[in-house]
């Protein structure tokens, strides 16, 4: 199994991506994140960026924004979150936790926004907790 992901892999991604991927990460794909910083991904909230830069803000409808990442983690646990910009510090789930045991790209069809939330400016959050510690990704956005 692994050596089929292992010869896998260099097909799916481009090469400097391959580089980035040197030890178990998750990358988020979708809705478009921040950036992905290999040495700084274990740090909360964000992966070592900004949780007030808004350069990039996608909009969230309340039915649902499709949710894509690529993990190199055998077996973890993923939360989906989001906090209003106003109030980083309160993370609400928008779906349960997922358990997730396998390599690749993973893909959410719809996950709901808060309908509380709409008009007001918020972060998306995807966490995963692997056995080798805790992984930050976000995304900027509004619904
Ligand atoms: C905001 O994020 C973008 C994309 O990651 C980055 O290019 C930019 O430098 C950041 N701006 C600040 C002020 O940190
Ligand atoms: C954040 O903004 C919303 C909408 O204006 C408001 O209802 C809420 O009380 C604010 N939260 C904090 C912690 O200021």
């Amino acid at each position: 199994m692994r050596s089929i992901i292992t010869a896998l892999l260099p097909l799916l991604l481009p090469p400097t991506f391959m580089a980035a991927l040197s030890h178990a990460h998750f990358v988020l794909q979708s809705p478009p994140s921040l950036g992905f910083t290999d040495t700084k991904e274990g740090q909360s909230p964000c992966g070592g960026f900004d949780i007030a830069n808004r350069s990039t803000v996608t909009d969230f409808p309340v039915a649902g924004y499709p949710f894509y990442l690529l993990t190199t983690h055998t077996q973890s646990e993923f939360e989906y979150r989001a906090a209003l910009l106003n109030d980083t510090a309160a993370w609400l789930d928008l779906i349960p936790p997922v358990l997730q045991s396998s390599v690749g790209y993973f893909c959410l069809g719809a996950v709901s926004g808060i309908s509380a939330w709409v008009g007001l400016d918020a972060v998306v959050q995807v966490k995963q907790s692997a056995p080798d510690g805790v992984l930050y990704q976000v995304s900027p956005g509004s619904n």
